[in-house]
């Protein structure tokens, strides 16, 4: 069970080598992305194991096959990286970690609201320089307002648990309706504008696809009330950054959180401390006071790192054992 593994981070490390010894997974770890320059270290692997941040497009996938790979293991839950169409014609077999912890990223995006809306990053800043006056600190009572959740998966739902025991009102758009959360949280389904009208908080758990890219655009960002407060920890091209940009410059948005970022590949997981970076929207983004952005870490627990390591080490042992794989873990 010979299996390589791309874009390995220090933390994931003692969990993979752990779920790799428990299996008898003969693993070979890298650091680099998976990319036309990386992909050929793949050769007598018949699977490797991928990162979000992989190539997985068209052309590595072709190249994959010709070498001799026939199984890839994600180690993520969402595979907009992934050319599927391209994937299902060479006869790749592709498996993924559906649910690590929907509760993480559910979690990390209540600290993105709470820490825009009570303005923690100013406040923990100010006192460490002795400043201790409240000026500009001021929030919103989050009880009692309407929080507008699209895509209403298993992170939308634990997200609309969250928000409905802090009081709030839910709004709820995706493509099909779960009455228990209708009876349970007294939710309500409503169309995309509907939401984006008369949600004071939004926030984006709908998989990026080609009908949800660009789902936030100049035209419907139009729809946002202007003291909204738009929250992302989806992934970054569900919103068009110019067209969110051209709204925070005329100061129509109250707060923006993001954990993803739609050319996030080439900036986000390094560190760019000594060099700067380069990429001219994330600057201005990074420029707003009321912008708070994290680097795609929602999922960053112990709790997920383990699961993610156990489950995608799972399905690499049952794809050698040619045992059948979960149906909802398998993507091609
Ligand atoms: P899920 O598959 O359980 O739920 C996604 C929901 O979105 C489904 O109910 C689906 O019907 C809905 N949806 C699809 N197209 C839609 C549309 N056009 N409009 C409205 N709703 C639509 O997925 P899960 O596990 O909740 O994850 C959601 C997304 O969160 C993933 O696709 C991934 O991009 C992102 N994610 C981010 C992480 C982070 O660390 N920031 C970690 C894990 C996932």
């Amino acid at each position: 069970m010979k299996t390589i593994f791309y874009s390995v981070h220090n933390f994931e490390i003692k969990y993979l080598t752990l779920w790799c010894e428990k299996y008898g997974i003969k693993a070979t770890f890298i650091e680099a992305h998976l990319t036309k320059d990386t992909l050929k270290l793949s050769g007598q692997h018949d699977s490797i194991s991928c990162w979000a941040s992989d190539d997985l497009s068209a052309e590595i996938l072709k190249e994959l096959s010709n070498l001799g790979v026939k199984f890839i293991s994600l180690r993520s839950a969402g595979f907009s990286h992934l050319d599927v169409n391209v994937a299902k014609q060479l006869g790749l077999m592709v498996a993924r970690v559906p649910a690590y912890s929907p509760q993480a990223i559910a979690e990390h995006t209540l600290g993105l609201l709470m820490s825009l809306n009570r303005n923690l990053p100013r406040a923990f800043q100010r006192v460490k320089d002795f400043n201790f006056t409240l000026d500009g600190l001021e929030g919103i009572t989050l009880y009692g307002k309407c929080v507008g959740i699209i895509g209403v998966g298993k992170i939308g739902e634990a997200f609309a648990k969250i928000m409905y025991g802090m009081g709030c009102k839910l709004y709820l758009c995706d493509l099909k309706k779960d009455q228990k959360l209708i009876d349970n949280l007294d939710a309500e389904y409503v169309d995309l504008k509907s939401l984006l009208e008369k949600s004071d908080v939004i926030s984006l758990h709908c998989p990026l696809t080609e009908k949800t890219k660009y789902i936030l655009n100049e035209k419907t960002l139009a729809y946002l009330k202007k003291d909204a407060f738009l929250l992302n920890t989806g992934r970054g091209g569900l919103i068009d950054t110019q067209a969110l940009i051209g709204k925070l410059k005329k100061g129509e948005i109250r707060g923006v959180g993001l954990d993803v970022y739609e050319h996030e590949e080439s900036v986000f997981a390094h560190d760019h401390s000594l060099k700067g970076i380069s990429d001219e929207k994330l600057l201005r983004l990074m420029s707003f006071p009321n912008v708070l952005i994290t680097s795609h870490q929602a999922f960053f627990t112990k709790e997920a790192l383990e699961s993610i390591s156990k489950i995608s080490c799972e399905n690499i042992t049952l794809f050698y054992q040619g045992k059948n794989i979960p149906q909802e873990n398998i993507v091609v």
